[in-house]
């Protein structure tokens, strides 16, 4: 028992002072007076006071018990609030016990203050949580790899891939940037709550995850899926070389996968025929360890045909990615033009080699105006690219051999190789920063540089270079965070490019 001199120097405002002795001094008990009316406040203060209570006169964060009657937590805790000014003492308030008069007048009983069970606590509505701001271009974001949504985006993006197949693009990019804002959120959205204020989630959205939210999927996605027309156009834009317009008119013509191309001899070209010879392995996720393989490969080619010559690995596994559709490479030389003619070089030393099962070169088409771009920046660019298909020779591991299942290792049937989809683009050195910028990804990072280059900076960004449209001049730039301060942006690494 502290001493009461003692406590009379500590707490100036004790029950003491009313000619009372405080026995239970850590229990400092405040009574809200509204809805129970000043008399009978005063009555249960001086009855508390009576039996040891310490109870204040006034709220201040040293109150450890707050006790009311007929008010609900939110309006005790709304109270409390308006009485606080300090953020640091709404903070205490999370500590704070908000409790029914029946907590007091039981202790007033018992003549003791009772340990606080459940049914004394006023009960709250679950706190919103604290709203985070997420900006509205995805390159203001920071989209790493892994997050919290997947349930959500995987879905949005199913929506997407339909409204891509069905040529709608206004639907296709609304579902992106949803899912895009959900891969920005730093936690899992529980309620729907959780998405105030965020930018981008139109109405179609937000159905799909309200329902989600609410029944674990939505309707619309799951018949989407078991949807023959998906279904078809998804085995069809699958082969190398097949656009949405040409697997629409198949699907109309009711052919369904790339066997029934075959099988009805429809005409294909020289890419979209390969795309059918190799179908199964091109569809077949490249691991990060293959694409390093690749690497090493196509490093050997472009050094032995151009000493000096810099190879860069862009596309998804720059970003990170343990998986790809295909590999991206970018090719450059620091003395400016020595890249030139190279690539028919690279290809040659690889073919050589008999690691080409196809490849298609087109020529570098890009030509700097002084008049700035003779058009808007479009998706595709102009440097001199090819579209290949690697053999890739397969380790054991990689083949999917499982070794000692009961001495099957050694039937492991079909080839000893797998075929890789490829992208070889050269760029000149001047150019080179643009070109890793662009081909760097993700495909929504890319398209929200260019719209907010165009949008917010009146300027021109292609994969190629940075055209000023006020002042008429192109932005020189060496690296990706040069490129980034021009456009007046956070400086993003390729690793947090994943929106
Ligand atoms: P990819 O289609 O290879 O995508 O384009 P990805 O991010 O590597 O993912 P995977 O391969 O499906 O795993 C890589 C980047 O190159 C750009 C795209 O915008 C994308 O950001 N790109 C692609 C161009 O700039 N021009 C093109 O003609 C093609
Ligand atoms: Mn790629």
């Amino acid at each position: 028992m502290v001493p009461l001199k003692r406590r009379k120097v500590t707490h100036p405002q004790t029950p003491d002072q009313h000619g009372e002795t405080c026995k239970f001094n850590d229990v400092a008990i405040f009574i809200i007076e509204r809805k129970m009316g000043a008399s009978r406040k005063s009555f249960l203060t001086q009855l508390g006071r009576s039996k040891g209570f310490r109870i204040e006169e006034s709220y201040s964060p040293s109150v450890t018990h707050v006790v009311s009657e007929n008010n609900t937590g939110d309006e005790v805790q709304a109270w409390i609030t308006n009485e606080t000014e300090e953020k640091d003492e709404k903070a205490s308030i999370c500590s704070l016990h908000l409790l029914d008069i029946s907590w007091l007048t039981e202790s007033i009983a018992a003549e003791s203050p009772l340990q606080v069970q459940d049914r004394h606590r006023l009960k709250t509505s679950p706190k919103p949580s604290a709203h985070v701001a997420v900006k509205s271009y995805a390159c203001q974001r920071r989209s790493p790899l892994n997050h919290h949504n997947t349930f959500l985006t995987e879905p949005l993006e199913i929506l997407a891939e339909n409204a891509e197949f069905m040529e709608n693009e206004g639907r296709n990019i609304a579902f992106r940037r949803s899912a895009s804002v959900l891969k920005a959120l730093p936690r899992v959205v529980r309620r729907m709550e959780d998405l105030k204020n965020l930018p981008c989630l139109g109405g179609h959205s937000l159905r799909v995850i309200k329902e989600i939210l609410e029944d674990g999927a939505s309707q619309e996605v799951e018949t989407t899926k078991q949807s023959e027309q998906f279904q078809a156009m998804k085995a069809l834009t699958g082969v190398f070389g097949v656009g949405v317009k040409s697997a629409d008119r198949w699907f109309r013509e009711g052919l369904r996968n790339p066997s029934d191309l075959i099988r009805t001899g429809q005409k294909l070209n020289h890419t979209q025929q390969a795309g059918v010879r190799y179908y199964n392995d091109l569809n077949k996720p490249v691991t990060k360890k293959e694409a390093e393989a690749i690497s090493d490969m196509v490093g050997k080619a472009v050094r032995a045909v151009l000493p000096g010559a810099i190879l860069t690995l862009t596309g998804g596994f720059r970003r990170g990615k343990e998986v790809g559709h295909d590999v991206d490479f970018l090719i450059t030389h620091p003395e400016e033009g020595a890249e030139e003619g190279m690539m028919p070089k690279v290809l040659k030393w690889l073919e050589d080699q008999g690691l080409l099962l196809y490849q298609k070169t087109t020529r570098n088409s890009y030509l700097e105006s002084r008049d700035g771009p003779e058009r808007a920046p479009h998706h595709m660019d102009r440097f001199e690219r090819c579209f290949s298909i690697f053999k890739l020779e397969q380790t054991k591991e990689c083949s999917g051999t499982t070794a000692g299942a009961a001495g099957m290792s050694e039937q492991q049937s079909g080839p000893s190789w797998r075929a890789v989809r490829v992208d070889l683009v050269v760029s000149p050195y001047s150019q080179f920063a643009y070109a890793t910028l662009g081909w760097t990804g993700s495909k929504l990072f890319e398209r929200d540089l260019r719209r907010w280059a165009g949008q917010e900076r009146g300027m021109s960004l292609s994969n190629h270079a940075l055209y000023d449209s006020k002042r008429h001049h192109y932005l020189h730039a060496s690296s990706e965070e040069e490129i980034f301060t021009h456009l007046g942006l956070e400086y993003i690494p390729p690793s947090e490019r994943n929106a």
